[in-house]
């Protein structure tokens, strides 16, 4: 495919307003120094282009503007609608959000717009509007990156009017409103459109994050993703009319459970998003991540954010160590990104965010470990981006990701508090991840085709036309695996009767009659037919077959002997179903014959503790071999005598890579 960008953009956040001007034209310096070819201005000024109601100004932005392009440099314009003005707040109160304990916030933050304010969003749409009449032409400017790392709900009267109307159009009757949210139950039955109010701590909301009404959430968080989706729509079709081809993106989050970034996606030109691993994030969980980001649109994407070298807002701020960014930065790439952007490029000197790492430190020189390894990669990737960008991942496993499921199986009540949907989703990832094995996350409404192995675990919402589609997808040879909390609810969240897993009963060949909940003290275990017994634990399905095989039993208590994990040939393909939370070794033993149904291979045949993932163009492969491990490993063998384009050396058989080292290998595609 074609790449959105001239060349892989290396750069990041860049705050000049906040700075005096002699500090622009050393920051200019040092950018040359660095290879640094790109910057995301304009995230945080509204205040400044807009001093009072009637007044815009816009000769700050103008000399940052006109300085990016004399040094050739390619701008990323934000809209600066993330942060409301002090003004804008004082003389219309009802911008601000009311939270979910019914408090109109005051002044402050940001990230703090009701959604479904029309005051916020006539100025946020005049704004961006001006922004793209002004800047729209301007060559250099090649990215729009429309407010900031949007999400957050909103409980004002604003969006309880809105989610009225949200419901009407949906629902049509009260009637049908009634049933969809079983309104029976406590009697909750409404009569009137305006009866309904937004769930929240003085609502339905119960102790945590749970809540009475699990639908009435579901569609609050639907709606909430929906008005948010609207605010971005709006800035886009805004810019649109004046500057017909930029791309247009927002910075997402990667598992950010706050909104449907599928449906997202469909309006963005390119994903772009933001990646802050933890100092003990699993490699493999940022994996996951990049490659969600990746499956939106199942194409390359923007790495907006990262830290040159630490954040402030976690708990535990570690240092990245020497080599630890690059390798971060490659594996970003290596997953499908066509950028590597920072924040920050200037240190900030006041306000929370003065810890937060950035390209340029307080001591202001280029004599810092950092900037050097900045520098450094910069000029790798002035090297080889050029070859990169554009190109595929390709992938022959597809593990389904939903926003509909992440929310409705974290509000279920029961059966256990531990359940997480990004955790059971991560166990399976992680198998696929240490045996370098591609894998695409992908949407429920997918072409299963395109796969020949789709994982589902808690595929707990099974919304119209999905059984049909996997069954469709399993008896033409296709191979599917899900698991305990399956199958259960409708997109309403009301039960599908008749046994669990519900419509998927039949595919998967079996019935679980009942669900155990296990104490975090408490295990089970399951016993292969080899003998080979795992401890299991969290939920154990209570499994009847259906014509499926049992390809392991529990091991103990009152259904010790019966089925946990079972195989079901279906039409021309097979069914599995794991009817528990096996452990790391119990997954692998069952996705291991999963992958032999499917005949499903790794990226490389070695085996190997590197990560290796490949990027592929018409013509070439590109791949990436990465240590993150604390220990050297060995260069896989298919890659001795070919040549590592970063250093543009043979590689030699048996070479070791010590922790953080990378070889980035090209060769022409054998077919
Ligand atoms: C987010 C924001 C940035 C900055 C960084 C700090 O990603 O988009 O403005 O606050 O976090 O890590
Ligand atoms: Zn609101």
């Amino acid at each position: 495919m074609k790449a959105k960008f001239k060349q892989m953009l290396y750069g990041g956040d860049y705050n000049p307003e906040q700075w005096p001007r002699e500090i622009w034209q050393e920051d200019m310096r040092m950018f040359n120094l660095a290879g640094i070819n790109s910057a995301t201005v304009n995230v945080f000024s509204w205040a400044k282009l807009q001093p009072s109601e009637e007044v815009y100004d816009f000769s700050e932005l103008d000399d940052i503007v006109d300085m990016l392009a004399k040094e050739g440099k390619q701008i990323v314009l934000a809209t600066s609608t993330a942060a409301l003005p002090a003004w804008l707040v004082k003389r219309y109160p009802e911008v601000s959000r009311t939270d979910y304990e019914g408090r109109r916030h005051k002044f402050g933050q940001r990230h703090n717009a009701c959604p479904n304010s029309p005051v916020y969003q006539h100025y946020a749409r005049e704004l961006a509007s001006r922004l793209a009449q002004r800047y729209g032409q301007n060559e250099n400017v090649v990215c729009w990156h429309v407010n900031n790392e949007y999400g957050g709900e909103c409980y004002c009267e604003n969006c309880e009017k809105a989610f009225r109307v949200w419901l009407r159009k949906k629902y049509k009757t009260i009637e049908a409103l009634n049933k969809a949210w079983n309104l029976s139950f406590w009697g909750h039955t409404i009569y009137d459109w305006d009866e309904i109010v937004l769930p929240n701590a003085l609502s339905e909301g119960l102790e945590g994050d749970k809540t009475a009404f699990a639908g009435i959430s579901i569609d609050y968080m639907r709606f909430n993703s929906d008005s948010i989706l609207n605010n971005f729509k709006m800035e886009r079709d805004a810019i649109r009319q004046y500057d017909k081809d930029t791309p247009i993106t927002t910075n997402l989050m990667g598992t950010f459970k706050g909104l449907d970034y599928f449906k997202w996606a469909k309006e963005m030109d390119i994903v772009s998003w933001d990646n802050y691993p933890g100092y003990d994030t699993p490699w493999g969980m940022t994996a996951l991540r990049h490659d969600l980001m990746r499956g939106l649109k199942d194409e390359p994407f923007m790495l907006m954010e990262q830290t040159p070298s630490q954040q402030n807002w976690q708990a535990y701020n570690s240092l990245k160590k020497p080599g630890q960014m690059r390798a971060q930065s490659y594996q970003t790439i290596a997953h499908g990104a066509d950028t590597i952007q920072f924040f920050q490029l200037r240190r900030s000197v006041g306000a929370c965010e003065k810890f937060h790492g950035a390209v340029i430190g307080h001591v202001g020189s280029e004599n810092t470990r950092v900037f050097r390894e900045v520098s450094e990669l910069g000029a790798e990737l002035e090297k080889i981006g050029k070859f990169i960008i554009g190109s595929r991942n390709e992938s022959k496993v597809g593990i389904m990701f939903d926003w509909d499921n992440y929310w409705a199986l974290e509000y279920t009540s029961g059966p256990t508090v531990d359940l997480k949907y990004v955790d059971q989703i991560w166990q399976y990832y992680e198998y696929f991840y240490k045996k370098n094995i591609s894998v695409s996350m992908i949407p429920v409404d997918a072409d299963l085709s395109r796969y020949d192995l789709v994982v589902a675990p808690v595929l707990y919402m099974v919304k119209e036309g999905m059984a049909e589609a996997i069954e469709e997808y399993v008896a033409k040879g296709g191979t599917f695996l899900t698991g305990f909390m399956s199958g259960i609810v409708d997109q309403s969240d009301n039960v599908h009767l008749g046994g669990y897993p519900g419509p998927l009963r039949k595919l998967a060949g079996i019935w679980a009659e009942e669900i155990d909940a296990l104490a975090p003290e408490h295990r089970n275990a399951i016993v292969f037919k080899d003998g080979t017994r795992e401890e299991c634990r969290m939920l154990c399905d209570v499994i009847h077959l259906e014509g499926a095989e049992e390809v392991a039993q529990y091991g103990s208590d009152f259904y010790a002997g019966t089925p946990a994990v079972t195989r079901n040939h279906f039409g021309e393909g097979y069914a599995y179903y794991v009817g528990t939370v096996p452990s790391e070794n119990g997954i692998a033993k069952v996705l291991e014959m999963a992958c032999g149904d499917a005949k499903v291979s790794p990226v490389i045949g070695e085996e190997t503790e590197l990560e290796v993932m490949r990027r592929e163009t018409e013509t070439e492969e590109i791949y990436f071999i990465l240590n993150f491990k604390d220990e050297e490993l060995v260069l896989p063998e298919v890659f001795a005598g070919k040549v590592d384009v970063l250093t543009d050396r043979v590689l030699e058989e048996g070479e070791k890579l010590k922790k953080y080292e990378v070889r980035v290998v090209m060769c022409p595609k054998l077919s």
